[in-house]
């Protein structure tokens, strides 16, 4: 076969140069030119063959709605994420830090789905078979049936692929696979995009499952996994820090179930082990409350979940500073405006920091009233009473806006033994809950002057 040539497409307008140029000259945009691989003059086939199925036009009603069969992958947490199981076709990307357990986990459900019966591929390029065993012996996966091939090239990956025919394979990583139509570094965005369009292809059209591994870079531009989002079914990201023996992995997109379902796992001696009963893992012990501590009850996926959200504001320079982790810092900056025009709580001269313990990453804005009142008890010294948490949005008018589910929140609470709350006004229950007193609010000066009372 005539080796192809690359050509450079420029990611704006489309248009194309046989050259790479800095400044595409069709649209003048910069830095746009990427390369990809041009098709061949030889009529042979078309890249596209595999999907050229002719299909009739049909009523949409007359269409039989199939669901997909899952094969659940054993490792409970996981098959949450997943929406039951790896579905057969389907593509999923894992993402995360470097050394955050991507291979430990993903040799484990090989290794649980070839013990259950499906035939399984772990295409190693990062590490050489030996480490691969080395792996699994840590992990007490004695005798393992999983088929290991060492390889980066994509064609050779592929025909091994289309030989075998496993029920699910493991590409670790899809940084390292390189196909040699493009004349680009493996790693590349190029490289990247073009294997994982292959591999896609190839699991449409023979029906398995692949799970691609990405690593996101030092700068969290993901040259890697971020450009092959819209490309795949699923894909989810582990999330933790290293230093905890904590990792959640969520689901950010999802075809074939819910999204933002989180799995928590524990990194043991012996791999990743599931968290079944994860709502309490995220506190720190203070034996006494502390200032500049609130408790959060915070829903991630279907189930609650307690973080403790840290503040700490203290006399800034000139510019203060506003730093946040796990949490959003434009949010952040929104919030301390909100409260110095609603409630009349002043930070301008001072630098803030906010932090939701353990490494999670908190996106929904029912954590605003926590933040606001971490931020508040630092600032006056006083800590909030034991016992003591909070959920609810705030709005730029001072409006304290209802959370979702806000009952099963309570009573996650009350079950740990949480006493005193500040809730949103539509959010507090028909009935008391046992064992727990509830403060209702509608507006945040009301929330701060409730728990200024309290001490
Ligand atoms: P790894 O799965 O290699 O990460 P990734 O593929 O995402 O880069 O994770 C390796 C880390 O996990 C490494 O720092 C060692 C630790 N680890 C354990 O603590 N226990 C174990 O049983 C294993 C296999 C790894
Ligand atoms: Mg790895």
């Amino acid at each position: 076969m005539a080796k192809e040539k690359s050509i450079y497409t420029c990611t704006d307008c489309g248009g194309t140069s046989v050259k790479w140029l800095g400044k595409c000259p069709h649209c003048n945009a910069w830095n746009t030119l990427i390369e990809s691989a041009a098709e061949s003059n030889a009529p042979v086939k078309n890249r596209f063959a595999s999907l050229a199925k002719t299909a009739a036009v049909m009523r949409l009603g007359d269409i039989e709605a199939t669901d997909m069969a899952r094969t659940p992958t054993g490792l409970e947490e996981l098959d949450r994420v997943l929406g039951g199981g790896v579905v057969e076709g389907g593509v999923v990307l894992i993402g995360g830090d470097p050394g955050i357990g991507k291979s430990t986990l993903l040799l484990q459900a090989l290794d649980a789905l070839q013990r259950a019966g499906a035939e399984t591929l772990y295409v190693t390029g990062e590490e050489s078979g030996a480490q691969v065993a080395l792996r699994a012996q840590r992990l007490g996966l004695l005798g393992s049936q999983v088929k290991v091939l060492a390889e980066i090239q994509l064609d050779k990956i592929i025909s091994t692929l289309n030989t075998t025919l496993p029920a699910i394979a493991v590409i670790d990583s899809i940084q390292t696979v390189y196909s040699d139509q493009l004349t680009s570094a493996p790693g590349s965005v190029a490289q990247v995009r073009e294997c994982a369009a292959h591999l896609t292809r190839m699991a449409k059209a023979s029906g398995v499952c692949i799970v691609l591994v990405g690593h996101v870079t030092k700068e969290g531009a993901l040259a890697g996994p971020r450009v092959l989002e819209h490309m795949v079914d699923t894909v989810l990201y582990f999330e933790g820090d290293t230093h905890s023996s904590f990792r959640l992995v969520r689901a950010i997109k999802n075809r074939f179930g819910a999204v933002n379902e989180i799995g928590v796992f524990a990194m043991t001696e012996k791999g990743l082990k599931g968290v079944t009963n994860p709502s309490a893992i995220f506190l720190s012990q203070h034996s006494e409350p502390v200032p500049g501590s609130c408790v959060l009850v915070t829903l991630e996926g279907t189930r609650p979940m307690l973080v403790e959200i840290q503040a700490l504001v203290d006399s800034g320079g000139p510019s203060p500073r506003r730093l946040s982790v796990g949490l959003d810092r434009d949010r952040l900056a929104m919030l301390l405006a909100v409260l110095h025009r609603h409630a009349g709580v002043a930070c301008m001269d001072q630098d803030v920091f906010v932090n939701a313990v353990g490494g999670v990453r908190i996106s929904e804005p029912a954590a605003d009233l926590s933040v606001m009142l971490a931020i508040t008890s630092s600032l006056r010294g006083k800590p909030l009473p034991k016992g003591f948490f909070a959920f609810g949005e705030v709005g730029l008018a001072g409006e304290v806006r209802p959370a979702p589910r806000g009952q099963e929140r309570l009573k996650e609470a009350a079950k740990l033994g949480f006493s005193v709350a500040v809730v949103p006004k539509a959010n507090a229950p028909k009935k008391p809950i046992e064992g727990l007193t509830i403060h209702a609010v509608e507006r945040i000066e009301q929330a701060m002057e409730i728990v200024r009372s309290m001490g």
